[in-house]
């Protein structure tokens, strides 16, 4: 672990705190009395956000920890995601609602009322069950960012078939290794998506990860769960087909009958499986339940954005992808009958301002993006959103890594127009939901801190032996009661699910993150305390970046680092040894690295593409063989060296700092 002491240094004293406007206050959905509530009686408070979900039958019992650490929220309810997502809308009058106003990069648009939700999903639905899916079967979803995606999430759910959604932006390699781990039975991807005017194929992709398994391949047996891919037609660029396996999603999906009866499940059936990093090479397959889950999403998409599903138009930048595309895109807002902004494209594409020309066009109301977005509109200048009519929104949140007092005064200003409340929300694909943030209509917010758990959580920040700390001081971020929407475990491993989360403190869930209690108490989150780097708000190990890079034939040893990174809050820096007598190796530093980073690029993705890759003799290592990440961090990041004295050779920096001087 690193010291969390060190992280603590940067931290800014901030004194300036944003009271609530009135006006905001006086109509919020959330008041004190929220606090007061879940303190006299935590469970009871969430007994009472259940209850807004749709059960098919209901629950008798709240929660059942006698399996700690693995909690039962619920248990002996039914019900179904899809169910509570789209049918209950329309069931209660809510059908000409609009759920999403779809916007495509190239500016093609749908208007989609939850009517139109429910025809589709039940459309899918039956596609799916004709294609052989039942319940508990996993689904590996690899689309863009389009309605079909929140369809075919849906529809699983809607058959109780367990989805994983792979980021589009995930290397073949990435996919295959994640189909495998959930057996997928089913892949659900397009032809390609839109991404930056260009088409971004996809479809290759999959078929280059079904293509490998079979005898004499170099993965026999791999991704044989996989019995059809489902193709959305989105670009319209050629595709290659598998006859038999493939399946074009038109073709399964439009002649459907749009009457499918949901699979009412129990609460505890996992609703998905999500892959995230680990502080070890293999990505972790979190999985989450259905009830718990729902109400976790719902309820805290309710009071934290303060939704009025009747008039606000709701926008969530993130991808599907991601657990933010998930908990608030999908199951939160759409079980809160929000209307919705959904974006295929970048926030450059065609122009720099994108995105404000749609908060103008559609009237957006809340606003939740991430830190290194609104970093990058710093940079990109302040006249861009001004030249647009923001004067819609009225709530404005964050997530996905620390945000910087500066950038939170900014998106405050600028975007907010002073008027809206910021809400920054701390939070992970383990948890689920929300955990910690500021109620927009209750808390008096500082520029920076996520301030304090929300109501029915228990965090506290506790020190090396597991002790709370005193206000004032800094330490680990741990939950100290179970919560509903909580991981359930790690798919097929639940030695490592105790062991990641539950071993480093007895009793406490182990978030992985520091952070400081301040002289009132607020928390400020201040980054990871582990191998695991935030690179634009994405999760990424300095293991699983190692292991694709001395897979290289070129490379004897690596080592990498996240560097801070004005726009991308981290970026990847990796130190390579290069074998001496590897084959046609070039001479020049500069090509190996350029090599290097196209070799991450199809190994794990486009975003794990180390922004500088630093060709070494030697990586300073302890007597004991442990590699120093600190010291490559103080290099990567232009600081001094720190203390060396355990290194077992001190002239190993010296050497590093004058080869990077000399050029690099
Ligand atoms: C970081 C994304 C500070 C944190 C929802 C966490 C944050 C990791 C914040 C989870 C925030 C997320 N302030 N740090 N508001 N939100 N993080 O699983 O380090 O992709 O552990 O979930 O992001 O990332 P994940």
């Amino acid at each position: 672990m690193v010291n969390v002491a060190h992280t603590l240094e940067n931290l800014h004293t901030e004194r300036r705190t944003f009271k609530p406007p009135a006006s905001f206050a006086a109509h919020a959905n959330a008041t004190s009395y929220e606090y007061k509530k879940a303190g006299v009686d935590r469970l009871e408070y969430w007994r009472e956000a259940a209850l807004r979900l749709s059960w098919k039958t209901p629950f008798t019992e709240i929660l059942d920890w006698s399996d700690a650490p693995v909690s039962r929220w619920f248990h002996d309810g039914t019900l179904n995601a899809c169910d509570n997502a789209v049918d209950r809308h329309v069931r209660e009058g809510r059908g000409d609602r609009v759920a999403f106003h779809f916007v495509g990069e190239p500016g093609d648009t749908q208007t989609l009322t939850y009517a139109d939700m429910h025809v589709r999903v039940q459309q899918a639905a039956n596609a799916l069950v004709s294609l052989g899916l039942t319940k508990g079967d996993r689904v590996a979803i690899y689309l863009p960012q389009i309605p079909e995606a929140v369809v075919a999430m849906l529809a699983c759910a809607r058959i109780g078939a367990i989805h994983s959604v792979v980021f589009g932006g995930f290397s073949t390699e990435s996919l295959r290794q994640r189909i495998d781990d959930a057996e997928a039975k089913l892949v659900i991807t397009a032809d390609g998506g839109n991404r930056r005017g260009q088409h971004l194929a996809l479809k290759p992709l999959v078929d280059e990860a079904l293509a490998s398994h079979g005898e004499g391949s170099a993965h026999p047996g791999v991704c044989e769960s996989v019995e059809h891919v489902l193709v959305v037609r989105r670009t319209g660029q050629d595709t290659a087909w598998v006859e038999g396996r493939d399946v074009w999603w038109h073709d399964a999906v439009d002649h459907q009958s749009a009457e499918h009866e949901p699979a009412w499940v129990e609460a505890e059936h996992p609703l998905f499986i999500l892959y995230t990093s680990g502080t070890t090479g293999t990505p972790k397959g979190l999985f989450h339940s259905t009830g718990g889950y729902l109400t976790g999403v719902a309820h805290t998409h309710r009071i934290v954005f303060d939704l009025k599903p009747e008039s606000d138009v709701y926008w969530c930048t993130a991808d599907v992808g991601w657990v933010t595309g998930h908990s608030y895109i999908v199951y939160g807002p759409m079980t809160n009958g929000a209307t919705q902004v959904l974006y295929e494209g970048t926030p450059n594409s065609p122009h720099e301002g994108r995105w404000w020309e749609i908060v103008e066009q559609y009237k957006v109301t809340i606003l939740y993006t991430a830190p290194t977005a609104i970093r990058t509109f710093m940079k990109w200048g302040e006249t861009i959103p001004n030249q647009y009519d923001l004067s819609s929104l009225r709530l404005l949140g964050s997530v996905g890594e620390p945000i910087n007092p500066e950038a939170w005064m900014w998106y405050r200003r600028v975007i907010g127009g002073d008027r809206c409340p910021v809400v920054d929300t701390w939070w992970q694909t383990e948890t689920g939901a929300i955990m910690i943030s500021p109620l927009p209509g209750v808390t008096a917010s500082k520029p920076g801190s996520a301030m304090t758990p929300v109501p029915g959580i228990s965090i506290d920040v506790v020190d090396d032996a597991g002790r709370p700390v005193a206000n004032g001081e800094g330490g680990y971020l741990v939950v100290t009661e179970p919560w509903p929407s909580m991981l359930r475990g790690i798919w097929g491993n639940r030695h490592r699910y105790v062991s990641t989360y539950w071993n480093h403190f007895d009793g406490l869930y182990f978030a992985g993150d520091g952070a400081k209690k301040d002289v009132d108490g607020d928390l400020w989150l201040l980054g990871r305390v582990d191998d695991v780097m935030n690179v634009s708000g994405h999760r990424l190990t300095t293991t699983e970046i190692e292991h694709a890079l001395v897979a290289h034939p070129w490379v004897a040893e690596a080592a990498v680092v996240g560097a801070a990174d004005e726009v991308t809050g981290q970026a990847v820096v990796a130190f390579v040894i290069v074998r001496s007598d590897a084959d046609g190796i070039p001479a020049d530093g500069d090509e190996v690295a350029s090599a290097l980073r196209e070799h991450v690029r199809r190994q794990i993705g486009a975003l794990a593409k180390p922004r500088t890759i630093l060709v070494v003799a030697e990586l300073p290592k302890t007597r004991s063989g442990k590699i120093m990440r600190r010291l490559l961090r103080d290099v990567a990041e232009h600081r001094e060296v720190g203390d060396v004295t355990t290194l077992a050779d001190s002239s190993v920096m010296d050497a590093i700092r004058s080869g990077l001087e000399g050029g690099a």
